[in-house]
């Protein structure tokens, strides 16, 4: 049986090689506590042959997130012309290796992280000026916040849409996933 994480895999690989923009990216929808969809890209990361997303415990997402044990998450490939949708639980990644990773992140997104100790990340400052000033008075530093964090994505379902067909009918497949084992199904484009 096809494993659709490898295939995942192979195809962000393709992306990637071949300088596609979006080889690295994803949109994760979730819903507000009052019942609104909302979406967004994140950075899909590999970790150790997993998918995860880094985020700051600050913003709206992260009571999204632990309000709900399922998120669906979109990433459309243009290179190799592949959309998939996974629906997928998600557990944190250790705080330690969130740390490590936070290490690796340029400077502004790391001060940003610290400034959300104070101002969280997507509430409303006075102006642009407030912010780049509230920016400028926070250190440069190499240590994480308590407030950052990582998830490890654990696909149930993961659909893939193949737009490449020499006949131009897309390979539409639906992979579901019951313990270790994936079953396939064929559906109609
Ligand atoms: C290319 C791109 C990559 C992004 N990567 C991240 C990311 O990895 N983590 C993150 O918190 N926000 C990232 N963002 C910003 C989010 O899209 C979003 O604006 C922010 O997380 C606030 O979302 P929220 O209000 O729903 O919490 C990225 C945006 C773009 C355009």
């Amino acid at each position: 049986m096809t494993d659709p994480f490898r295939l995942l895999k192979a195809d962000r690989e393709k992306a990637r090689s071949n300088g596609d923009p979006w080889a690295d990216l994803c949109v994760v929808a979730t819903i507000s506590p009052d019942g609104q969809p909302r979406s967004r890209v994140l950075v899909l990361r590999s970790l150790d042959d997993q998918l995860a997303l880094f985020f700051n415990d600050s913003s709206p997402k992260s009571a999204e997130f632990s309000q709900t044990e399922s998120l669906s998450v979109l990433l459309y490939l243009h290179v190799p012309k592949v959309q998939y949708r996974l629906t997928a639980a998600f557990t944190e990644v250790d705080p330690n290796v969130v740390a490590q990773n936070w290490k690796l992140r340029p400077p502004v997104p790391r001060k940003l992280d610290w400034l959300y100790e104070t101002r969280p990340q997507s509430s409303s400052v006075p102006s642009r000026e407030t912010l780049l000033d509230a920016l400028d008075r926070i250190p440069e530093s190499t240590t994480a916040p308590a407030t950052a964090r990582g998830y490890i994505l654990v696909p149930t379902e993961i659909e893939r849409l193949d737009l490449d067909q020499p006949n131009g009918v897309h390979d539409r497949r639906c992979y579901t996933r019951s313990g270790d084992e994936w079953s396939e199904a064929v559906l109609i484009p």
